[in-house]
């Protein structure tokens, strides 16, 4: 094992630019001088924010030197992370895991609230290969679908976008699965690549089940190492490590992974169900 395997690449970044994305989501830009590695759709970064704790992050912009990483508010870190400012610093470490991987013509990607993070760079992958995408991007409101506007700018040519809002302030009334059931031929795609709510994830799971359509979901879990050392991120009944192992898995994955759509772990290990 080598030190790469165990930290990753790693340094301290000074923050660039903050751009809001909506009232709450936040993108955060940095530099990385020199960079001799590459990152892949679906791949992330243990980010430190000195003083409070190192989590998760999937990389949402990928422009070497620039990189970004956006972040929606729910807990200490990412409210602290929310709040930095430009030249404020942060550590980083990674790349880690698994990415989403591109076989297809016509692909769906679905992306739930934050969960767009990580399908930003995707999209952007898809359409320089030459496949067809259609991006629905759903959340409970209009103000909170993230990367709607910069989305709305792309060139219609291989590409369609779709909204979906709970609350019907934007595209289609009601959940993401809903909307593809009702508004798409689920069939028409090769794949389809989601991130978002598990239960969401889960639902076009069972969508799927029984049709030849590939599926490419993006898992959280807590984590704590981030790269397969502590164990906190295992998942039933495989003990499949969502750092190493994913967070990218496939629907042939999914069928051995007996806890997903149904619970995770806390911080403590405990069971909290969806
Ligand atoms: C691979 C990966 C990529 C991620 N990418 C992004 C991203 O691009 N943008 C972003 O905003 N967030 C992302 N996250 C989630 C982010 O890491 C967590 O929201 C963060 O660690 C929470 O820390 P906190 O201190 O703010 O909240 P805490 O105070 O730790 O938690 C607040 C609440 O969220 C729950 N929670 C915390 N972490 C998780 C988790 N991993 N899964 C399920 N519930 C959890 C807690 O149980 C608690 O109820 C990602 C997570 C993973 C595993
Ligand atoms: S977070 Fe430590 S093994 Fe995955």
């Amino acid at each position: 094992m080598t030190v790469d395997r165990l930290m990753g690449n790693q340094g301290s970044v000074q923050v660039s630019k903050i751009i809001m994305e909506t009232d709450t989501v936040r993108t955060i830009l940095f530099k990385i001088p020199n960079i001799d590695f590459k990152v892949a759709p679906g791949q992330f970064l243990m980010v430190w924010i000195p003083g409070v704790d190192e989590i998760p992050m999937s990389v949402s912009l990928w422009n070497p030197p620039n990189v970004g990483i956006t972040v929606l508010p729910i807990g200490k870190a990412t409210s602290s992370l929310s709040s930095l400012q430009s030249n404020d610093w942060i550590g980083i470490r990674g790349p880690f895991g698994s990415a989403f991987t591109i076989e297809s013509e016509k692909a769906l990607v679905v992306g739930g609230g934050i969960g767009m993070a990580p399908l930003r760079l995707l999209v952007y992958d898809l359409r320089e290969k030459g496949v067809d995408v259609t991006l629905l991007i759903a959340a409970k409101s209009k103000q909170e679908l993230v990367f709607l506007e910069e989305f709305s700018k792309l060139s219609e040519r291989r590409f369609t976008l779709k909204t979906s809002t709970d609350d019907g302030s934007s595209g289609f009334k009601g959940f993401a699965t809903d909307a593809v059931a009702e508004d798409l031929d689920i069939q028409d795609y090769d794949t389809v690549y989601t991130c978002g709510p598990e239960l969401m994830m889960s639902g076009f799971y069972e969508i799927l089940k029984g049709l030849d359509v590939k599926f490419q979901v993006s898992l959280e879990r807590f984590m704590k190492c981030g790269n397969g050392i502590c164990g906190t991120c295992a998942m039933d009944s495989t003990g499949t490590l969502v750092c190493v192992d994913g967070p990218v898995y496939t629907g042939n994955q999914l069928e051995e992974i007996t806890e997903f759509g149904k619970y995770h772990r806390d911080s403590m290990g405990l069971k909290r169900s969806f």
